[in-house]
């Protein structure tokens, strides 16, 4: 069975990011921007929470990365805290995007904020099971670096998928593959937990913990955007 999650006030946690961002993450103009100017294009309000959006910048400005592959680029908003995070080591955020509106508005998001496109942020548009097999050509003919560091932000079905590619397309040993929403898709795909779920795909954690190429964790997470968390692994 499910446990049950709301053991906490919705309030406290909303209130805690509230309090620790205002000190930490202040509002900036281009990061505000990218919120609003999403949400007035009509864009879900489903992107990283800015302690998130530090909190993946660090972990790529840590781990020395210099080339990210994002899943899922929605508004733009954590290919902009990517941006910030590899400036000036000379490589680029590649990020792969479905909806053509949404890649026009996370554009227009980028730009304002200053950063080049597609010399800093390349967004490619398409499905990433049809992008990514063309990164790999491109990779193979020299056309186009390996990536440090992999964020997957996309279709809950297709993460494993994506995952798989994160490493086939990785530098090598260190390298990171960072997974948003597994936590939830952990209670909502597969045969963990309750009854009525789809349980003909197998969830993220039971493939990955299988992959002998990673050593990976998931951290769960409580905010202003509820219950969840995320996969973290990195190559061996
Ligand atoms: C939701 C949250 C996400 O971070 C995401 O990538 C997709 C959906 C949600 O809260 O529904
Ligand atoms: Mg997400």
């Amino acid at each position: 069975m499910l446990p049950t999650i709301d053991l906490v006030a919705p309030s406290l946690p909303s209130w805690v990011d509230q309090e620790k961002e205002s000190r930490l993450v202040p509002d900036t103009p281009a990061f505000t921007h990218a919120y609003t100017n999403s949400t007035a294009h009509g864009i879900p309000q489903i992107a990283l929470s800015p302690a998130q959006g530090k909190f993946t910048s660090l972990l790529a400005s840590i781990s020395g990365a210099k080339n990210v592959l994002e899943l899922g680029t929605l508004g733009g908003y954590s290919a902009l805290w990517f941006a910030q995070a590899i400036k000036g080591r000379g490589g680029k955020v590649t990020s792969i995007e479905i909806n053509k509106e949404r890649r026009d508005v996370a554009i227009e998001n980028l730009e304002y904020a200053g950063v080049k496109v597609p010399e800093e942020v390349e967004i490619l548009l398409g499905a990433g099971l049809d992008v990514l097999p063309r990164l790999a050509e491109e990779i193979d003919q020299g056309k186009r670096e390996r990536f440090d560091f992999t964020f997957i932000d996309a279709d809950w079905d297709n993460q494993a998928a994506y995952f798989d590619w994160g490493v086939k397309l990785s530098r090598g040993k260190g390298s990171v593959i960072y997974v948003d929403n597994v936590v939830r898709q952990l209670l909502e795909i597969g045969a963990v937990g309750a009854a009525e779920k789809d349980t003909t795909l197998e969830n993220l954690v039971d493939t990955v913990a299988k992959d002998d190429r990673v050593e990976a964790v998931v951290m769960q997470t409580l905010g202003s955007k509820d219950m969840d968390g995320f996969l973290f692994a990195g190559l061996k």
